[in-house]
């Protein structure tokens, strides 16, 4: 697959529900509606709709969610994706808030998940119970010394919150590096309403890493994951530190990835609001894999060159009405 600016499109995002047990202040209001149950593909058209992808070249797939590990009986995607590993798909992972992982952290190996994304934005557990409105710290940590264990490597996804956790970076990655975790801050971005006011809370990216740099020795590197994140070796921890940063660095010439939400709606960009609905083809009864593989390169077709995200005063409403949970990042 490749799109209208000839990037390669081998990575595929799907959002298993939007539903989350948390509700970080960033990326949820308070009091959010959900997908009715009706609207949202089965677990056996999710792994059909992966497989028309994987047909089509795609050889990453990340389950995101809202929350992934809280759609019910989501093990049995996780595993019948998994089985297809090896045969054009190169790996499968996932991006979790960590709270399931105590259970669940022994039947994603097993399924062949190798890698995870905590996003943990604090390691102080009255900080972390303010940004989630909820949450419990120690029940992550549980689910990452779980995950840990049971083999799986870990990278840490923390938000950079200007006034919240900006004092907390050095400790972060200091910790990181003790457990063998590596670590990723990322820039807010302006998706879908939120209680109070993002221009307060963005901190842009350059300057914790020349802040960082005052304690410790980044040293470039050239590891990527296939993501936007740039990576430095920390040379105190061996560890590695990246930073996504949508708004002060754009990245969009090398993107690699579409979303798919779990109501079967792609999205080219996380940026922009086109999409298109596979889910209507995927239930057509008179098409088959290959009438579906052509609405997906349709949908391709139309990949946009990139996203404008800004935050700034002028710019204080949010560039796009859908939430980040939609999505999952
Ligand atoms: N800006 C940046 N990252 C966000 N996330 C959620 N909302 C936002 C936002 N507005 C992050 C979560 C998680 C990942 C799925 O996306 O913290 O790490
Ligand atoms: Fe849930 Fe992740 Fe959003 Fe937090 S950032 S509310 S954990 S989906």
């Amino acid at each position: 697959m490749i799109d209208p600016f000839g990037r390669r499109i081998s990575y595929l995002r799907v959002s298993v529900t939007d539903r989350c047990d948390l509700r970080c202040v960033y990326c949820m209001a308070e009091d959010m509606s959900f997908l009715p149950k009706a609207e949202i593909l089965s677990l056996e058209e999710l792994d059909r709709l992966c497989g028309a992808f994987i047909g089509l070249g795609v050889e990453k797939i990340r389950l995101t969610g809202g929350e992934p590990l809280v759609r019910k009986n989501v093990i049995s995607l996780v595993r019948s994706l998994g089985a297809r590993l090896g045969s054009g798909l190169q790996e499968l992972t996932v991006t979790t808030n960590g709270t399931q992982l105590a259970k669940m952290a022994g039947d994603l190996h097993a399924a062949g998940i190798r890698r995870l994304n905590v996003s943990m934005d604090t390691l102080d557990p009255a900080r972390f119970t303010a940004i989630t409105r909820w949450g419990k710290l120690e029940q992550t940590l549980d689910g990452i010394f779980a995950a840990k264990a049971a083999g799986l490597a870990i990278k840490i996804n923390a938000v950079a919150l200007k006034g919240v956790n900006e004092h907390e970076y050095d400790q972060m990655l200091a910790w990181c590096g003790e457990h063998g975790f590596d670590l990723c801050l990322i820039e807010t971005m302006p998706l879908g309403e939120i209680s109070g006011d993002r221009t307060d809370q963005y901190l842009p990216l350059s300057l914790v890493r020349a802040r960082l740099r005052e304690r410790w020795t980044l040293e470039e590197t050239d590891y990527s994951t296939g993501g936007p994140a740039r990576y430095y070796r920390v040379r105190e921890t061996g560890g590695r530190i990246g930073f996504i940063t949508p708004l002060t660095h754009n990245f969009c010439e090398s993107c690699n990835r579409v979303r798919l939400t779990c109501t079967g709606t792609l999205y080219m960009c996380l940026g922009q609001e086109d999409a298109a609905d596979l889910r209507r083809p995927l239930r057509d009864p008179s098409l088959d894999e290959a009438g579906l593989q052509q609405a997906i390169l349709e949908a391709i077709s139309r990949k946009p060159k990139g996203h404008d995200f800004v935050i700034d005063r002028r710019h204080n409403r949010p560039a796009l009405a859908r939430h980040m949970s939609v999505t999952g990042g």
